[in-house]
């Protein structure tokens, strides 16, 4: 499996992801804004990855600060908090990841500096590897609501590319086909930046696991004409309501889902869930540059000269359309979710038992 992102001889390797599939090339980061700069040209994207992309940018930084103690190296890091949460606002894992490199560095205010980068960098691999998990977890659980012979509509890239290795919701895909079952997965080309057509269709090829690309508006057709089994899709940032902040046109896929009577399954890991959030409401909506829409990729114009875009690059499905929440703790209803933060992650009583 092609590797996102690693930590190598000091530098951050980013897989760019703007030039697949037809080129596999990595970017070489030496200083932490070249990480963001790689966040916001979508060089590296995907709520997971951008996590790990923002916890080794701060390892990275935090190698370059010249600093006598843990707090002047900490009061030094905040610009590059403020950095890559001004990034992208929609995924909640950039916070996830300021708040975890925050939490280490208050425990260990006592330590000479050099260990501080030290476990910074450790930390920021952690990150990754316990992303797999996470990730092989999710599979565990979601391949349960796979049959052999079912058919999966995907939207966007919620795969190994968008996090650590193994994906969110190809997750259970990639487990249920470990398991002997076969699948086939209906990906969505995904506008304008079309992961779907670009990344999806390519690792699940890669894997050998049965892909079909369609255009994002012939979702609507395929399921009307009996084609699909389950939806499972990835999200930025679901909440305590369990509504989905998720790629634009998750939504459409989420409505058209349940007036044709298919379950909808949203895989997430608890590093995408924002539990001091009530609704999908208040989840910062990200708009993007208007030439993502006008051009292909930057070179081919497909509209006229001037005209008006609106790029809104998220949407929030409404819980009401969810039929389940894979996390790594097990598959809960949406409207379950907010015990698993109030009772401390105790999820016995409410995972869903049998799918
Ligand atoms: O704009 P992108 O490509 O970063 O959007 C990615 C998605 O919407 C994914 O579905 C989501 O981040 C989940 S990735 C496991």
């Amino acid at each position: 499996m092609v590797e996102t992102i690693r930590w190598e001889r000091d530098c951050v390797e980013i897989l760019d992801q703007r030039v697949l599939p037809q080129v596999v090339t990595y970017i070489k980061c030496d200083h932490y804004k070249l990480v963001v700069e790689c966040i916001k040209n979508l060089s590296i994207r995907g709520a997971p990855a951008i996590g790990i992309a923002a916890s080794m940018a701060v390892a990275l930084a935090a190698s370059s600060i010249e600093a006598d103690t843990a707090a002047e190296l900490t009061s030094k890091l905040a610009p590059v908090f403020k950095d890559l949460l001004d990034s992208r606002p929609t995924a909640v894992n950039i916070r996830w990841a300021v708040e975890r490199a925050t939490k280490l560095l208050t425990d260990n205010q006592s330590l000479p500096v050099k260990d501080v980068k030290e476990l910074l960098i450790k930390d920021s691999i952690s990150v990754l590897k316990e992303d797999i998990e996470i990730n092989k977890a999710i599979g565990r659980w979601g391949a349960e609501f796979i049959k052999t012979g079912s058919r999966i509509l995907t939207h966007c890239n919620a795969g190994s590319l968008a996090t650590g290795g193994y994906g969110t919701a190809t997750a259970p895909m990639r487990t249920a086909k470990e398991q002997g079952k076969q699948i086939s997965v209906i990906a969505d080309e995904t506008r304008p930046v079309l992961q779907g057509a670009r990344l999806t269709a390519w690792e699940l090829m890669q894997d050998n696991i049965d892909v079909t690309l369609i255009t994002d508006n012939t979702a609507g057709a395929i399921m009307k004409r009996g084609e699909i089994d389950l939806c499972i899709v990835g999200t930025d940032r679901t909440v305590r309501n369990g509504d989905v902040a998720n790629k634009i046109g998750t939504y459409s896929v989420a409505v058209l889902a349940k007036e044709n009577n298919i379950p909808f399954y949203v895989a997430a890991p608890l590093s995408s869930i924002d539990f001091t959030l009530a609704t999908g409401d208040s989840i910062p909506i990200e708009e993007r540059a208007a030439d993502e829409v006008t051009n292909v990729f930057g070179k081919c114009k497909i509209a006229p000269e001037g005209v008006k875009v609106r790029n809104i690059a998220f949407d929030v499905t409404p819980a009401r359309y969810i039929t389940a929440i894979i996390t790594e703790k097990g598959a809960f209803r949406p409207e379950d979710l907010h015990h698993l933060a109030d009772a401390g992650f105790d999820c016995e009583k409410i995972r869903i038992k049998k799918p």
